[in-house]
């Protein structure tokens, strides 16, 4: 074989992302200064890869978290993501339907999963759910799917029935 092949780009990719949040004084809520709580982040994340982000109480990780997943609108910067079909899309210039899309690909794993999980819902409704909504899989073929993603991720599927305070903290981040 001669050439090369053609690098693939990052999966995802930030560049000088900002996220500065006004401060308002007084009655007619003026502007009177930014929190720079993101301020110039550039880093690279490839396939398979995870990445850690450590710093002190209110340096900016959840604020650089939830910019990346579009909560916030970035002041400035560029989030590029490698999407399913392997094109690259500036997640900071997204809007409306679009930024909806890649919320199937893009999530937040919480902390403390007992908030995010309905403690009234066996585990097999909660995860197909989501697999329901984004119509991925319907009826009988979710049973499946669920006891899939539940060994993917180390989980007994025979326990698919079993509610949220069955199972551990670590357990429930994983559901
Ligand atoms: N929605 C917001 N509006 C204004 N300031 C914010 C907002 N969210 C976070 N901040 C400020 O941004 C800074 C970073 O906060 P945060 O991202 O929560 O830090 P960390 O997760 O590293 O503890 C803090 O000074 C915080 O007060
Ligand atoms: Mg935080």
């Amino acid at each position: 074989m001669t050439g090369s092949a053609t690098p693939r780009s990052p999966l995802l990719e930030l560049d000088d992302l900002k996220m500065h949040f006004p401060i308002r004084k007084g009655a007619f809520r003026q502007v009177v200064g930014h929190v720079k709580a993101v301020d110039g982040v550039s880093l690279r994340v490839e396939d398979g890869e995870t990445l850690g982000i450590v710093g002190e109480s209110g340096c900016g990780k959840s604020t650089l978290a939830r910019t990346v997943l579009r909560i916030y609108r970035p002041t400035g910067g560029e989030i590029r993501y490698r999407d399913r079909r392997g094109g690259t899309v500036d997640l900071a210039a997204l809007s409306g339907p679009a930024l909806k899309d890649i919320h199937r690909d893009l999530r937040m794993v919480f902390q403390d999963p007992q908030s995010s999980l309905n403690p009234r819902l066996p585990v097999i409704d909660i995860i197909g759910e989501v697999l329901s909504v984004n119509g991925i899989v319907k009826g009988r073929e979710l049973e499946h799917r669920v006891a899939d993603l539940m060994r993917s991720v180390g989980l007994r599927p025979e326990y698919m029935r079993r509610y949220p305070h069955a199972f551990s903290g670590g357990e429930r981040q994983r559901i």
